[in-house]
């Protein structure tokens, strides 16, 4: 099991769900967060004093999914979530140990 993080353009956010639930997946969790990438959040190259650093708006989607889905998962992200501008995002996938469905003690795969 795998935990796929996807950090993207706010208003990528509708085109994203939609692809992923229309390819499969049954959960997904959606944070507001803020962050820099290489450029130090400025968005425009020259704009600013070279050491100011801004955070930026961004979401972080997490999806937990199993490994053999994870290909899928990081193909349609790219898709949905690509603009070819810089500060389009980055995905990150890290292992899961374990995963429990509160209501039922379901577990691992079959609480996902
Ligand atoms: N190394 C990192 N660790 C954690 N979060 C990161 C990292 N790089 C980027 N992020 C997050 O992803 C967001 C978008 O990053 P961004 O797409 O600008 O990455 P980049 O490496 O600068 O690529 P690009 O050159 O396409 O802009 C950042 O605002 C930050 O929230
Ligand atoms: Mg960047």
């Amino acid at each position: 099991m795998k935990k796929v993080e996807a950090i993207i353009r706010p208003f990528k956010l509708d085109d994203v769900k939609i692809a992923l639930v229309n390819a499969g997946i049954v959960g997904m969790t959606v944070s507001e967060v803020r962050g820099f990438g290489r450029q130090k959040g400025q968005t425009e190259r020259y704009r600013g004093s070279e050491y100011t650093v801004e955070f930026l708006q961004k979401l972080k989607i997490e999806i937990v999914v199993e490994d053999p889905q994870v290909d899928m998962v990081i193909k349609k992200l790219i898709a949905a979530a690509r603009t070819g501008e810089i500060g389009d995002g980055k995905i990150f996938v890290s292992p899961v140990d374990q995963i429990i469905r509160i209501r039922t003690g379901e577990s691992d795969i079959e609480a996902i």
